[in-house]
């Protein structure tokens, strides 16, 4: 593993919320180590600290203390400007849920991140027409996601994670609210845009057949992250 590229570290991460006066550690010492094209599975218990950590892991949000290295730039320490370009660049995220602008349309959910993204040689007409067809979303472009139903809004939001072509891929139960046949089916499409792409993929799932995919899982518990030996 040491001799491949190393697209995503964490060293020791700690993320506390302070609530009146109790303070919750969400993330404890938290630890990892992803090579380019992993996947890689995050699971654990309602409240364990997943979400918390893959936003953490995504620059959504800091951490009190450690560092985060994406392709051995540590976004922990980047100006919120330089990390807003950054994230555009090279990282997608799918949230819990969706995080659609219930205003806009599929297509327009779908074209945000094109206008953060700083990459003056990367046309993404052909990009976009090769998702919007493995999705299936080609008849959906112009409804609100209000007029989607759970799986083609989830497959909206995957677009949008997916659209600037990012090396690394955070997804935080993209499959969390689709019956088994849909799960499996947007399972499928991920890797197979993944594979297309040659893609990074941290993914946070209570799904085991879905984590039973991946190259390696981990666990969350209580804030802590440990390797799941196979
Ligand atoms: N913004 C916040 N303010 C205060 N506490 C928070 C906040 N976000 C999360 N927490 C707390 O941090 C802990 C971890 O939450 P987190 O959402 O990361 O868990 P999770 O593993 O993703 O759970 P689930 O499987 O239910 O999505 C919980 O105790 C939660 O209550
Ligand atoms: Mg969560």
């Amino acid at each position: 593993m040491e001799n491949n590229r190393i697209i995503l570290e964490a060293q020791s991460v700690i993320k506390q919320y302070t609530q009146y006066d109790a303070v919750v550690t969400a993330v404890n010492r938290a630890c990892i180590k992803v090579v380019e094209g992993e996947f890689v599975a995050i699971i654990g218990s309602s409240g364990s600290g997943k979400s918390t950590f893959l936003h953490l892991c995504a620059g959504m949000d800091r951490p009190n203390a450690g560092s985060i290295y994406i392709r051995g730039n540590n976004i922990t320490a980047m100006p919120a400007d330089v990390l807003s370009r950054f994230r555009g660049n090279y990282m997608g995220m799918i949230f819990q849920n969706h995080n659609l602008i219930p205003q806009f349309t599929a297509l327009e959910n779908i074209l945000i991140p094109t206008t953060m993204c700083n990459k003056p040689d990367f046309s993404y007409e052909e990009h976009l027409k090769r998702l919007i067809k493995t999705l299936g979303l080609e008849d959906r472009l112009h409804h609100l996601p209000s007029e989607l139903s759970g799986g083609q809004q989830q497959r909206v939001a995957i677009a949008r994670a997916l659209i600037n072509m990012p090396q690394v891929v955070f997804a935080d139960e993209p499959t969390g609210n689709l019956d088994r046949a849909n799960a499996d089916e947007v399972l499928e499409l991920l890797l197979e845009i993944k594979a297309q792409i040659g893609q990074t993929l941290v993914m946070v799932t209570h799904d085991m057949k879905i984590a039973e995919r991946a190259d390696r899982i981990y666990r969350m518990d209580n804030g802590e992250l440990f390797p799941v030996i196979r």
